[in-house]
């Protein structure tokens, strides 16, 4: 089985759920709250490691008790987090997250420790990145220390799988240097300049494809998902389920992709499992506690087939 690093943010998640959400100004009073661990890259790194895959996951949180609670239990998970940093220069990053009765989010991320996985950082444990077959990476944590994974992943042969998440326009480099890049459909628009209504889902994944990315997956919400390289396009269509909340939807597509076609897994099927994982997670509050494992993912794959 191939190994995956994921390097990328820890964040406490604040999350506040409400009818609908307050326009600028206005109080009004919510529904419930909850905290919970989230952040892009552990969400993902966690996603991956929950579906089977062999995860070593690197980044900051902050040395008080939301980073100390955070590395003990990706520890107990059994994640490798043994080069990831306990700071006391930032707080542990937060994320302010709002949910509406539709389970549609909105987030507001502090960044606080995630500022620390500097390039410096990770040049000193450049080994690591020898030692794995999928990098898996988010824009989380500070821009050039994306770039420079980059271009160490790129010296050692290694497979990129970025999820430009949240949205950033990316450096031509950056795009040549990555395997799989994940977008949703504003993520694709920022990244190739190009507008969705005008252009169509298919011009723009094949602009991305002109840039120099050599796979393409769009994420399309409730429509699925689309992939494309040069030899092959697929569309993989989303599961029906009653969504509750729709955080971490994203990391648990991307996690669960990467676990399968680090097991030797064809994309086709990667996506479908992927599909499925992130259709369990909308059932379910909270980012990581919303993370299905790889258990619960084929059984629901089973029932779902057994249904048509
Ligand atoms: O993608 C979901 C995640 O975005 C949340 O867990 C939150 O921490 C923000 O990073
Ligand atoms: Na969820």
């Amino acid at each position: 089985m191939d190994k995956i690093l994921v390097i990328g943010s820890s964040n406490a998640d604040l999350i506040a759920t409400m009818e609908q959400f307050p326009v600028a100004g206005e109080t009004i009073e919510g529904v419930s709250f909850q905290q919970a661990m989230g952040g892009k890259g552990a969400n993902q790194a966690l996603a991956a490691h929950r579906a089977g895959g062999d995860v070593t996951f690197i980044t900051s949180l902050g040395n008080d008790v939301n980073g100390q609670n955070a590395f003990q239990y990706y520890k107990n998970e059994g994640l490798d987090v043994s080069l990831s940093l306990l700071t006391d220069n930032e707080p542990t990053g937060t994320a302010m997250i709002w949910v509406d009765k539709k389970g549609e989010n909105s987030i507001v991320i502090i960044p606080g420790a995630n500022k620390e996985l500097t390039p410096e950082y990770i040049i000193a444990v450049e080994e690591k990145i020898a030692n794995a077959d999928f990098i898996v990476l988010q824009m989380e944590i500070p821009y050039e220390t994306v770039k420079t994974i980059c271009e160490i992943a790129v010296k050692k042969g290694k497979k990129i799988l970025l999820n430009v998440a949240p949205a950033c326009h990316l450096d031509d480099d950056i795009l040549k240097a990555v395997h799989v890049l994940v977008v949703n459909e504003t993520e694709a628009e920022i990244i190739s300049g190009e507008k969705m209504e005008e252009l169509g889902e298919e011009a723009i994944v094949n602009k991305l494809l002109i840039m120099g990315v050599q796979n393409v997956v769009l994420t399309l919400g409730k429509e699925g998902s689309m992939f494309k390289n040069k030899e092959e396009q697929l569309k993989i269509p989303a599961f029906k389920v009653d969504t509750i909340d729709s955080t971490a939807a994203g990391d648990t597509f991307c996690g669960a992709m990467v676990a399968e076609l680090s097991k030797g897994h064809r994309m086709k099927e990667a996506l479908e499992f992927a599909t499925a994982a992130a259709a369990i997670c909308v059932t379910r509050m909270g980012a990581q506690p919303s993370i299905p494992s790889e258990k619960e993912v084929r059984k629901f794959l089973n029932h779902r087939k057994q249904e048509i």
